[in-house]
């Protein structure tokens, strides 16, 4: 037994020694190949100084794109309420997009022979986005600190790319309109549209729910056909009155047509029913549309 464990050790110590020259050489130092603030020239036919003004834009870009994918991490991280999970996915999406947007600045920094911003204290030196607090905030406010920092992002942007174009780099000017300034464009559109304040459940007060019943009751569900244009439909002279009264000198203080100046199928409604021309009938909404929707409820 003794011996078997020597033979072993013996075995082991011999593999370490024919292992050396596979050992990793570690802690080790040198001075830089490119300090940051140098252009390595590469041949691509482009002027010197207008490498450096793309590289000193590009990095400027980067610094901010990097703080807003970290911002939608974060916010993917701490969101909270009724929406988390659309917005947990959403600020993910959005997260992994501006990823892959860094990645493309800052190889298009290196290509030119310039040196990419890479870590996050040269980062939050260098970027004009406003730092977010540590803690969680509400929905409302970690949206629009996403969106004040997609404008900072595209208002510089578009200035550096008309540079860009002005100076021959017409790469450089293709990547920020086409990979930086459509994607914000985009993000932004998703997020802004969820700050518009429109009814999450139901249309105005837990009494304009006898609205919808009243509605679907007199004309029929908003599937397919209506139940207003089924021939021989019972209700359908009923119809037709309610549809005159609201179409009538009267037709302002109907509470039918409250719930229905925003809705194209209602829309629709009114002028199988009026035989008035649509765009009557739509200068009429937009005048009416305002106005606060009126709760109806069924006796
Ligand atoms: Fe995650």
């Amino acid at each position: 037994m003794v011996r078997k464990k020597e033979e072993n050790s013996s075995r082991y110590s011999q593999l370490e020694e024919g292992a050396n020259r596979a050992k990793p050489v570690l802690h080790q130092h040198a001075r830089e190949i490119q300090p940051f603030n140098k252009i390595a020239r590469l041949p691509n036919a482009l002027d010197e100084v207008v490498c450096a003004k793309s590289i000193e834009n590009l990095n400027q870009l980067l610094a901010d794109t990097m703080t807003l994918r970290d911002m939608y991490k974060k916010h993917h991280w701490q969101v909270a309420g009724p929406t988390f999970y659309q917005l947990h996915l959403l600020f993910d999406k959005h997260h992994g997009e501006q990823d892959e947007l860094v990645d493309t600045i800052a190889e298009r920094i290196q290509l030119l022979g310039g040196v990419s911003l890479a870590m996050a204290a040269d980062v939050a030196e260098t970027t004009l986005i406003p730092r977010p607090p540590r803690g969680r905030e509400e929905v409302p406010v970690q949206i629009s600190r996403l969106l004040e920092a997609h404008e900072i992002i595209l208002k510089e942007a578009r200035a550096m790319a008309r540079q860009a174009s002005d100076g021959g780099d017409d790469g450089t000017n293709d990547l920020i309109v086409s990979d930086l300034i459509r994607l914000n464009e985009l993000q932004i559109w998703f997020l802004a549209e969820h700050l518009v304040a429109v009814p999450f459940t139901s249309s105005g007060t837990g009494e304009s729910r006898g609205t919808t019943v009243a509605t679907r009751a007199f004309c029929g569900a908003r599937t397919g056909r209506t139940g207003f244009q089924r021939r021989g439909h019972r209700g359908h002279r009923e119809k037709r009155k309610i549809f005159s009264s609201i179409l009538s000198s009267q037709w302002s203080q109907c509470p039918l047509y409250y719930s229905s100046v925003n809705s194209f199928a209602w829309r629709d409604e009114f002028h199988a029913a009026s035989g008035v021309r649509s765009r009557t009938v739509e200068r009429r909404a937009a005048r009416m549309a305002p106005m606060a929707l009126r709760p109806f409820s069924v006796s």
